[in-house]
């Protein structure tokens, strides 16, 4: 069953999107590591997000700990974890992680509201800034961003480096 509401998006009238209205349909709580196996799965069914070895219980154990009450979960009416998001800081700036939506629930603004939610949280310890690295293949998830009012770096190219020879790409 959908869980779209009636109204498109939950803006408070002639408001911008800086003060979206929290939709009725979903609650949007802390990220907590007992919710990790649902998130799991939903970041595994949703395209433009890439699993890795980061995304490991013990792993996410240890982001949310670094950065307590920053991620966010959307559960909808019946309490099924229908949207999630990473968020956290290295003391200076912000970073954003695997923000997904179940397919089911798009188009409600609910991707908006995490994502507002974990900016208000960084906001409230001291951040000004936050970054989102999107995958060059990500067309929806770059307009995503854009008509949320970020701006595209295109000054910036990111480069990696494994600590260990033993991890491979893929992790
Ligand atoms: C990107 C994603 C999180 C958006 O979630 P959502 O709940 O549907 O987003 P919202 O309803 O808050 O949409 C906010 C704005 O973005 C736009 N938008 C959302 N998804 C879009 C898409 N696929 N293409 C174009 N615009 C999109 C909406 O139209 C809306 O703009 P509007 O108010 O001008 O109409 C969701 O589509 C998703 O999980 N995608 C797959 C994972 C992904 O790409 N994550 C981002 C990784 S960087």
């Amino acid at each position: 069953m959908p869980c779209s509401a009636s109204k498109k998006y939950w803006h408070k009238p002639g408001s911008k999107r800086t003060s979206l209205v929290a939709n009725p349909n979903y609650r949007i709580k802390e990220f907590l590591i007992e919710d990790h196996s649902a998130v799991y799965d939903l970041w595994k069914r949703t395209q433009g997000i890439f699993i890795t070895t980061s995304d490991t219980e013990a792993s996410i154990g240890s982001y949310l700990e670094r950065n307590p009450g920053i991620s966010q979960i959307a559960r909808d009416r019946q309490g099924k974890i229908v949207g999630a998001i990473l968020g956290g800081h290295d003391g200076a700036r912000g970073y954003i992680r695997h923000l997904a939506v179940a397919d089911r629930c798009r188009g409600v603004g609910l991707g908006s509201q995490l994502v507002e939610t974990v900016l208000s949280r960084l906001s409230a310890v001291g951040i000004i800034k936050c970054t989102i690295f999107v995958e060059q293949d990500n067309p929806d998830g770059k307009e995503f961003w854009i008509k949320n009012g970020w701006h595209r770096r295109a000054e910036l190219v990111s480069y990696s480096k494994f600590l260990s020879k033993d991890i491979t790409a893929q992790h």
